[in-house]
């Protein structure tokens, strides 16, 4: 594949929608083709599944439903968009991808890591992002700012502990692998997260072109 895939991590209020457009902009300043994109969703389908993985019910999900719902929703997508997307060249930016199933699935629900680990080889193959962004964010800074969005989803109804996992989940995975994520203080204001992608645009265009 000759495109580049990149994908966008961190919790709810992250800025991870902003900045992702944010770098679609430099890029496509510089000629290159630009796909955004997000999870869960991505293709008709898959935004039919991520309403279900949304919505709050009176009828509890049971973990496992979630990571399968996640997973498929995932195959969906990787089949209609990302493949045919890289293998044109183009440059997929997604909005979360299956970090997030670490974080949440993993960290946040405690799921082993093994069992997502099996999923995303049998449903992603050799796929893996090139780069992860993941904006970090102090647990009840993102709670607050999804809180003054107004009405909270089925993630963002849960609790301190449950994002504290999630945090530390994606700082653990991150820590891991230095030569796929990048880091970045989220809490800065907005001007600095976009300063620290501008350093990390000469790199990604020569990952592109090299
Ligand atoms: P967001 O994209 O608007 O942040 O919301 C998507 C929600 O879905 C978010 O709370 C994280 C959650 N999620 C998972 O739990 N597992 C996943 O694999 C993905 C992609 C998202």
């Amino acid at each position: 594949m000759t495109g580049l895939f990149v994908t966008l991590e961190g919790p709810e209020g992250a800025g991870k929608s902003t900045n992702r457009d944010y770098l679609a902009g430099r890029l496509r300043k510089h000629g290159v083709e630009v796909l955004l994109t997000r999870e869960p969703g991505g293709t008709p389908l898959a935004e039919r599944v991520r309403e279900l993985l949304l919505a709050t019910s009176d009828e509890p999900m049971a973990a496992d439903t979630e990571l399968l719902l996640v997973f498929a929703a995932r195959a969906q997508h990787i089949a209609q968009v990302i493949r045919p997307a890289l293998e044109r060249g183009v440059v997929v930016l997604c909005d979360r991808f299956t970090d997030a199933t670490y974080a949440y699935q993993g960290g946040g629900r405690g799921l082993p890591e093994s069992r997502i680990a099996e999923l995303e080889r049998f449903v992603q193959g050799d796929l893996r992002p090139d780069l992860t962004l993941v904006f970090d964010l102090p647990v009840e800074v993102g709670l607050a700012r999804a809180a003054a969005r107004g009405r909270l989803d089925r993630f963002e109804q849960e609790g301190k502990d449950f994002f504290e996992a999630v945090r530390q989940t994606y700082l653990r995975h991150a820590r891991a692998d230095a030569g796929r994520y990048h880091v970045i203080d989220a809490a800065q204001p907005l001007a600095a997260v976009q300063a620290d992608l501008d350093e990390l645009l000469p790199s990604l265009l020569e990952r592109l072109h090299g």
